[in-house]
């Protein structure tokens, strides 16, 4: 009988998995892998097991996400352990909970791994805590690709302390701009952690009224809030270095 784990790989330095991921990862028959998941993880799997790269293609979603499906189903026919290895934790977006549900509906023995999710470990790790006493008493994690323009959706969140968006750089001028008209202040900070935790990470802060013209390329985390100038705190104390450089001590 197969065993199928849905992993969290985490933000994307292998030192951030799990215990249980990375055992459960070194007697993996095979392993199908989303796009964000680092080599450095996948080297955890032992010599010898299927890697299978399911990283969607723009615009191909729902296709590969099927073949996903029936990939996961034909791995558990020859191997005992599967992995299904996704980036970060694998119920914060990037449909973790519908493999989940399909499989369970078709009686397979289905077990989930959390993960260090980038929502929270990549601004962590930039000098960006999400919730600080007197400044951020609660935070709320949204998607950015399902911007539409239109403000409504974005009402319930708009005025969250702190605003992690994930997902976003592609529509960062629309999130901007919707923020801004929702009545969030203009000069409010807001940092982009580009490739969060790995070795060419890359931090740009600025303010939301600048936040739609930033130079900033995906997979990257958004913050908006006032607990991105803890940032600038922590680098004057450690005399003026930039944080960018924490994820290399990992
Ligand atoms: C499909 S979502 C998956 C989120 C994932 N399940 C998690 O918990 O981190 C992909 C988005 O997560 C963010 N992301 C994941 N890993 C990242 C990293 N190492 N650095 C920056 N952003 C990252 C980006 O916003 C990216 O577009």
């Amino acid at each position: 009988m197969s065993t199928i784990y849905i992993v969290g790989a985490g933000p994307g330095s292998a030192d951030l998995l799990t215990v249980r991921a990375a055992r459960i990862l070194a007697r993996a028959g095979a392993v199908l892998y989303d796009r964000l998941v680092s080599a450095e993880v996948l080297a955890l799997a032992p010599e010898g097991a299927e890697l299978i790269d399911v990283g969607k293609q723009e615009g191909r979603q729902e296709e590969i996400q099927a073949l996903i499906l029936e990939l996961l189903e034909d791995c558990a026919a020859r191997h005992a352990t599967v992995v299904r290895l996704k980036g970060g934790d694998p119920m914060v977006f990037g449909r973790g909970a519908e493999e989940w549900l399909h499989l369970a509906e078709r009686e397979y023995e289905v077990e989930v791994v959390p993960g260090l999710s980038s929502a929270v470990a990549v601004p962590e790790l930039a000098g960006i805590p999400v919730t600080m006493r007197g400044v951020a008493a609660g935070f709320a994690v949204v998607t950015g690709n399902r911007m539409s323009g239109q403000s409504q959706q974005w009402e319930a969140y708009a005025h969250a302390d702190t605003l992690v968006i994930l997902m976003g750089v592609a529509k960062r001028a629309e999130i901007a701009a919707c923020l801004l008209r929702l009545g969030r202040a203009g000069d409010t900070p807001v940092a982009f952690i580009e490739r969060g935790t790995l070795a060419d990470e890359r931090v740009v802060v600025t303010r939301l009224d600048e936040a739609g013209g930033a130079e900033v390329h995906a997979p990257a985390v958004m913050v908006v809030g006032e607990v991105v100038r803890v940032r600038e705190r922590l680098g004057d104390l450690a005399g003026g270095h930039a944080l960018v450089d924490l994820a290399s001590l990992l």
